[in-house]
């Protein structure tokens, strides 16, 4: 074991120590490369796309009957706020079992399960490397769709998400999609002196407010966009007879809060897994700075978030939401709806013959069956990668819930690296034998 982190750590800790941010467009080529030099290096073909946004990293090898692709990403999420970090992101430091570093858990350790467990794999092995994930994909969809042949394969396999627990593997057979809009309100044409034309100057971050308050309901938490839910499928109870067993007190003390809004009539895990969602994620306008400044400012706006379940459709879902902003825009302001990225949901038979053979995998592993389990966040191409290749997608999450995913102090546990490792390595031997097909 001592020599299998070793090995994993000196790799891993140059990947992670590349400052791969997609959102700012850093280091991305030093990525890619370093992704197909990992690649090669395990006896892969590899090669890099480009005009396809950042590279693409595409490579193939091994030997057998049965095919995989394997997704993972190689951008992360911006570092800031950096003074809350132990150390700083991009120096890689183990501490207690963990390693610490933006990306270590999303989504660059897991993708270190994917390439430790390549090496004198019984099967065939594609892998599909992006590094726009973490800015939706907006390249990747043409390109799968471009690359069908390429990249066709007899199942998917896709490390980018979590247990439910420590010690808890985890089959993930759902995820959310999800619709991001940025909504401007605009209305006098400059910032005015809030004594001279206060009384009869429109204001941006009032009218934001009347508009905020219409978007969901206060006592129900239901969304008001007309339509919203038309699409969204009842989860039946055979399914949730399949989940944990929630823990909303756990839940409550985690996040240090007396409730958890949301959605009348749902519990918190359905909310999280299967109903949708609509979030402010940031408001602006106005005078922010020290002290008072007398002014009506002359725009604001805001992010808007929704998380989408089966079969809420991204595209349909901002069409209504813009239609329904502009019929509830007070007069007198001008509205601008921008649609930032989107990603659609995605859904898939937790019991699948290739899902069977990996909880078979994790069970021996682990010495415990996998728990069953939908995911709140999104990975864009993952419902694309489904329809384009027809094939079936195992979704085998390798971190955990306190990994501070896009947070400060983003970690993962090695010992999680270490098997799902060997359970991805158990998997193909499992595919490669007569009864795996
Ligand atoms: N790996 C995450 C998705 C995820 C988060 C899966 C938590 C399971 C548990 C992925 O990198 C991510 O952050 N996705 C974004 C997508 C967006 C930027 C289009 C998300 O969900 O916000
Ligand atoms: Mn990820
Ligand atoms: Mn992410």
């Amino acid at each position: 074991m001592e020599a299998f982190l070793e090995e994993a750590r000196t790799l891993l800790a140059e990947l992670v120590a590349l400052p791969t941010v997609s959102a700012e467009g850093r280091a991305l080529a030093e990525g890619a490369a370093k992704v197909a030099e990992v690649l090669e290096g395990l006896g892969l073909e590899a090669a890099l796309h480009e005009g396809y946004g950042p590279p693409v990293v595409f490579a193939q090898g091994g030997v057998g009957e049965r095919t995989l692709l394997l997704y993972n990403h190689y951008d992360v999420q911006p570092p800031d706020p950096l003074e809350l970090w132990e150390s700083p992101p991009f120096s890689p430091t183990v501490r207690e079992g963990r390693l610490y570093a933006r990306g270590a858990s999303d989504d660059k350790g897991q993708l270190f399960a994917h390439l430790l467990a390549a090496e004198g794999a019984p099967v065939n092995l594609k892998f599909l490397v992006e590094g726009e994930e973490e800015v939706g994909s907006p390249h990747l969809l043409p390109f799968v769709r471009a690359n069908r042949e390429r990249l066709a394969a007899d199942l998917v396999l896709v490390s980018d998400g979590a247990m439910v627990a420590p010690h808890t593997p985890t089959l993930t057979y759902g995820l959310r999609g999800l619709c991001y809009l940025e909504v401007r309100l605009l209305g006098a044409r400059r910032d005015l002196h809030s004594g001279a034309f206060g009384g009869v100057a429109p204001n941006p971050i009032q009218a934001l407010g009347w508009l905020l308050a219409r978007l969901k309901d206060e006592r129900t938490g239901r969304v008001l966009i007309p339509g919203f839910y038309e699409k969204v499928r009842p989860v039946p109870e055979e399914e949730k007879a399949l989940w944990p067993e929630p823990d909303e007190e756990a839940l409550r003390r985690e996040l240090g809060v007396e409730v958890l809004p949301g959605e009348e009539g749902y519990t918190a895990l359905e909310r999280l897994w299967a109903r949708p969602t609509l979030d402010p994620n940031g408001v602006w306008g106005g005078y922010q700075g020290e002290g008072s400044k007398t002014v009506i400012p002359a725009e604001a706006g805001m992010k808007l978030s929704m998380r989408l379940v089966p079969d809420q459709d991204p595209e349909e879902v901002a069409e209504r939401a813009e239609a329904y902003l502009r019929e509830v825009c007070p007069p007198g302001y001008r509205l601008e709806v921008r649609r930032l990225h989107g990603g659609r949901p995605f859904l898939t038979d937790p019991f699948s013959p290739p899902m069977r053979l990996m909880a078979r995998a994790l069970e021996e592993v682990w010495g415990r069956p996998p728990v069953y389990a939908r995911e709140g966040g999104t990975i864009p191409v993952v419902a694309e990668l489904k329809e384009a290749l027809s094939a079936p997608v195992v979704l085998l999450g390798l971190g955990l819930p306190d990994d501070n995913l896009h947070a400060p102090n983003e970690k993962l546990d090695l010992v999680n690296l270490e098997r799902g490792t060997a359970a991805i390595r158990r998997f193909y031997e499992l595919l490669a034998a007569p009864s795996g097909r």
